[in-house]
C-alpha cells in the first residue's frame, strides 16, 4: 500500500482526477462528505499516496513531497469552495422554504355556535328556576304505561294512533319512544315529595315525515305544579309570567276548552305575539289544564288534598315562532351558519 513505486505524476494526477470529479459532481452536503471521505480521507488514493511518502527515498522526498502536497492542496481547495458553495445553496433553498408572509391573514380557527333549540330550551329553564321551579328528567324510551296509561289513556283510546307512535320492539316489553313530555309528571309526581314545582324539558318522537313544519324528533317542556290549593288562576299566572319573559310584556295568554285525558279541564293555550312577522296576533302554542285526578291517583297522590297543573309545548314552534324561522328542517340539519345566525352566546 505504501510502495513508493506508486508515485508517480500520474498515478497522483489521476487520484487528483478522480476527487474533483468527485467533488465537482456533489450537489448536497450529504454527497460532499461522500465525495471526502472516499477521496480524501484515510484509505483514499490519495492519503494512500500521502502515506507512501514515508517510504520514499531521502533524496527524492522534496520533490514527491511536493508532488502530493499540491495535489492535496488543490483537492482540499475544491473541496473547501464546493463546500461553501453548497453551504450558501442549502441555506438559500432552507430560508425559501422556511419563509413567513407577515402579511398574510392568519387561519383562524372557525369557532361553532350553540345551537338555538339548545339556547331556547335554556332560556325557558332559566324562567322557570327563575320561580323557584326545579327541573326534571325522564327516559326518551319509556313504558307504554308512563306515556299512555297512566295520564288516563284508554286501553284503546284513538289518541295513542293520533299521536303516531313509534313502538320499540318486542311488543310485550310495551316500550315506546316517548311522544310527549307528559310522562314525566306520573315519573315525577311518584319520585318526588308534594309541593311539586318542576319544568321537564326534553326530546319526543313521531312518526312524523320531516318537512317544513313536522319533525319526527322534535323537543317539548312539560311543567307541572302540584300542592294544596291550585286552580286554574295559578296556571293562567305561571304561563302569563313566561310568555311575557319570551315575548315581551306586550304578550298575555288566552285559554280556550280542549281535552286531554290527563287534564281536567283542559284548554288549549293562545298567546298574544306581539311582535309577530306578520303583524300582533294571537297563536297557538300548547296544550294545559288542571291534572285529572286519575293521574294523581295513578302516581299516589290524594286528589282531595292535593291538586295540580300541566302545560306542554313544544320548543321548535317556539323557535319559529320567536325568530321567524320558515322552516323546521332547518333546525335539524346541524348546519353551524343556521346557529351562527342567533349570535355566539357561550
Ligand atoms: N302532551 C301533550 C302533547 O304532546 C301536550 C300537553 C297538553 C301537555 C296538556 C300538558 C297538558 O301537560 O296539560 O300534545
Amino acid at each position: 500500500m505504501s510502495d513508493p513505486q506508486l508515485i508517480t505524476e500520474e498515478s497522483v494526477a489521476a487520484a487528483v482526477d478522480v476527487a474533483l470529479a468527485a467533488i465537482a459532481a456533489a450537489t448536497d452536503s450529504t454527497a460532499l462528505k461522500q465525495a471526502r471521505s472516499a477521496h480524501m480521507a484515510e484509505g483514499s488514493p490519495l492519503a494512500n499516496l500521502n502515506a507512501a511518502l514515508r517510504s520514499v527515498p531521502n533524496d527524492q522526498k522534496a520533490a514527491f513531497g511536493k508532488l502530493v502536497g499540491q495535489a492535496r492542496g488543490r483537492v482540499n481547495g475544491a473541496y473547501a469552495a464546493a463546500e461553501e458553495r453548497i453551504v450558501a445553496a442549502e441555506d438559500a433553498a432552507r430560508l425559501a422554504a422556511e419563509t413567513v408572509d407577515v402579511t398574510a391573514l392568519p387561519s383562524r380557527y372557525r369557532a361553532g355556535a350553540r345551537h338555538p333549540l339548545e339556547l331556547l330550551r335554556e332560556r325557558v329553564e332559566d324562567i322557570f328556576t327563575g320561580m323557584g321551579w326545579e327541573i326534571a328528567e325522564g327516559p326518551e324510551v319509556e313504558s307504554e304505561w308512563f306515556n299512555f296509561d297512566a295520564l288516563n289513556f284508554d286501553a284503546d283510546h284513538p289518541a295513542r294512533a293520533m299521536q303516531d307512535t313509534f313502538f320499540v320492539e318486542p311488543p310485550e316489553a310495551h316500550l315506546v319512544m316517548r311522544t310527549h313530555t307528559s310522562p314525566v309528571q306520573v315519573r315525577t309526581m311518584l319520585d318526588r315529595e308534594v309541593p311539586i314545582y318542576v319544568l321537564a324539558p326534553g326530546r319526543v318522537y313521531r312518526t312524523d315525515e320531516l318537512d317544513a313544519t313536522h319533525t319526527p324528533v322534535f323537543t317539548q317542556f312539560e311543567g307541572l305544579a302540584v300542592d294544596k290549593g291550585l286552580t286554574m288562576a295559578d296556571l293562567r299566572g305561571t304561563l302569563d309570567h313566561f310568555v311575557k319573559s319570551v315575548f315581551g310584556d306586550e304578550a298575555k295568554i288566552r285559554l280556550r276548552p280542549s281535552f286531554f285525558p290527563f287534564t281536567e279541564p283542559s284548554a288549549e293555550l293562545d298567546f298574544w305575539h306581539p311582535t309577530f312577522k306578520g303583524g300582533a296576533r294571537w297563536i297557538e302554542w300548547g296544550g294545559c289544564g288542571m291534572i285529572h285526578p286519575n293521574v294523581l291517583r295513578a302516581a299516589g297522590i290524594d286528589p282531595e288534598i292535593y291538586s295540580g297543573f300541566a302545560f306542554g309545548m313544544g320548543v321548535e314552534r317556539g323557535l319559529m315562532l320567536r325568530d321567524g324561522v320558515q322552516d323546521m328542517r332547518e333546525m335539524v340539519e346541524g348546519d353551524v351558519r343556521f346557529s351562527q345566525q342567533f349570535g355566539m352566546v357561550v
